[in-house]
């Protein structure tokens, strides 16, 4: 019962809504995890009927949803959905949604649960959520949760502004910020990963690993968004969030227990250990920025960056990122954590893969050519662990041939696993806050980025590197790694 809820939805008829929001609320009822007592209030801008909403709901099923459309499932979704027009900035309208909303409560008998879904552009979230209060919306009997989509802020500084506002509303524990990264299977398998296995936790450290790379790649451009990105790149787009995210999930300690609190504070633990990067010097030594220019992608010609609809001739936003990131613990002392991330590069792929250090003394491949031994948490195409290894070419004498072991969920378990939305949504649903970022990750990230864009937009001296469509970015990120005498790994 703790679970039956309504959920109030701005951006119903956006973008997020129809790409992800509306399948995973499909799977979830599918798979029968959506409670009995469950109603969905959509809200946007036009005025749409009830009839024009489940047009809208069932296109975006055919278009993204992982289960087919059956008539016996599709009846008993849909009734869920109810359309309500509303104007943001009109107070009425939020008052005509509170009577609107109490009298679904009570014909659904839902017990007052209330989850507030703000896909809708950030400069919104804190007018909404005053808006919320005034119209009263928030007194309830039951439970109140915000879900707030990405970005928090544009700065530290914003994202502070921001959490205040909200705060006066919402309590800390009542909001859920979203990284959808940390709704990935293989990103939240790395818990297991690390804390079910004996032969990985004891060489988790900066004894045995060499280096660990994390990598998301994009072959898609800017698309439709260039007025977004181009005022924020990928640093801030994908750095401040999933990319740090990742590193946390690799380089904390096991928490006291498997509770989100606990959870929360050891990756808070990691960002502080982070080291800063404060001087040009440091900056231009260990982060790469570039952009992409036109070139060709997958056997197509497509077009530079400067040339995307919504992007200034001149910009100078980063596409690309590389850096080098230092975590100054005990564990980590001394182990690169390189990480790139962009777009329109040669593949689509999400992957983190952990160098092992060499042997102490090599017998075989003395010329120092033995491969080291790799880890590969893959987290997109495929989602899999891949153990590189070295064994014996068989019928050779002494010939050593790199092997792999392979873990694939795809072709091993045999389901399709369910996307990053769906469990999110549950879990806020269970008021399980673990895989949501808490203010204190979300500040310290914008800590660990700002002094780069900072001294990104004053300086002459960090050149903005390009690199053509397809290609692995500049070859400032290759060099990056060599200077420490390592390499990108191109495992698949
Ligand atoms: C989003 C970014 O947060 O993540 C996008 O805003 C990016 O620019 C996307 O394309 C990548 O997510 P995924 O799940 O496709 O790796």
């Amino acid at each position: 019962e703790d679970k039956y809820a309504t959920l109030v939805l701005f951006g119903a008829t956006g973008d997020l809504a129809k790409r992800k929001l509306f399948p995973a609320l499909y799977s979830l009822y599918c798979d029968g995890y959506l409670p009995e007592r469950f109603a969905v209030v959509g809200l946007g801008r036009r005025s749409l009927t009830q009839e024009d909403f489940y047009h809208h709901i069932k296109d975006s099923l055919e278009a993204f949803s992982r289960y087919d459309i059956r008539p016996e499932d599709w009846e008993g979704f849909i009734q869920r959905f109810h359309y309500v027009q509303l104007d943001i900035n009109q107070a009425s309208d939020y008052e005509a949604l509170a009577s609107y909303v109490e009298k679904l409560e009570q014909r659904q008998e839902i017990n007052g649960n209330r989850l507030f879904y703000l896909a809708i552009a950030p400069g919104l979230f804190e007018p909404v959520t005053f808006q919320l209060k005034e119209a009263g919306l928030l007194q309830t009997k039951g439970w109140k949760r915000l879900i707030i989509e990405k970005p928090f802020g544009h700065s530290h500084e914003s994202a502070e502004e921001l959490n205040d506002k909200i705060t006066q509303v919402f309590k800390e524990e009542e909001i859920y910020r979203i990284d959808h990264y940390l709704g990935k299977e293989m990103i939240q398998n790395i818990q297991v990963i690390r804390f079910a296995n004996s032969f990985f936790e004891p060489l988790w450290n900066n004894q045995y690993i060499a280096s660990i790379q994390l990598t998301s790649s994009e072959t898609v451009g800017v698309e439709n968004r260039g007025s977004y990105y181009d005022k924020v790149g990928a640093l801030r787009d994908m750095v401040q969030n999933h990319m740090l995210q990742m590193v946390t999930m690799m380089a904390m300690e096991p928490p006291s227990r498997l509770k989100a609190e606990a959870i929360r504070d050891e990756k808070v633990k990691v960002l502080r250990s982070i080291r800063r990067m404060e001087t040009e010097q440091e900056i231009q030594e260990h982060v790469v920025r570039g952009q992409y220019e036109a070139g060709e992608l997958q056997g197509e010609g497509v077009k530079g960056y400067r040339e995307e609809q919504n992007v200034a001739e001149d910009s100078s936003t980063e596409t690309f990122v590389a850096a080098k990131i230092m975590v100054d613990n005990f564990r980590w002392a001394g182990v690169p954590f390189y990480i790139r991330t962009g777009k329109r590069l040669p593949s689509k792929a999400t992957e983190i893969i952990i160098q092992f250090k060499s042997m102490p003394y090599l017998y075989f491949n003395k010329d120092g050519n033995l491969a080291p031994n790799l880890l590969v948490i893959q987290i997109f195409p495929e989602e899999g662990i891949h153990l590189k290894f070295n064994a014996k070419k068989p019928g050779t004498e002494g010939s050593i041939l790199p092997i792999s072991m392979d873990f694939c969920h795809d072709s091993t378990v045999g389901i399709n696993s369910p996307e990053a939305y769906e469990r999110l949504l549950n879990d806020v649903l269970e008021g399980d806050s673990t895989y949501f970022t808490r203010w204190d990750e979300v500040s310290l990230a914008w800590k660990i980025v700002d002094p780069i864009i900072q001294s990104w937009e004053k300086s002459e001296g960090i050149p903005l590197s390009t690199y053509k469509a397809g290609q692995w970015g500049p070859t400032e990120a290759k060099e990056l790694l060599e200077k420490d005498g390592f390499h990108w790994w191109q495992v698949f």
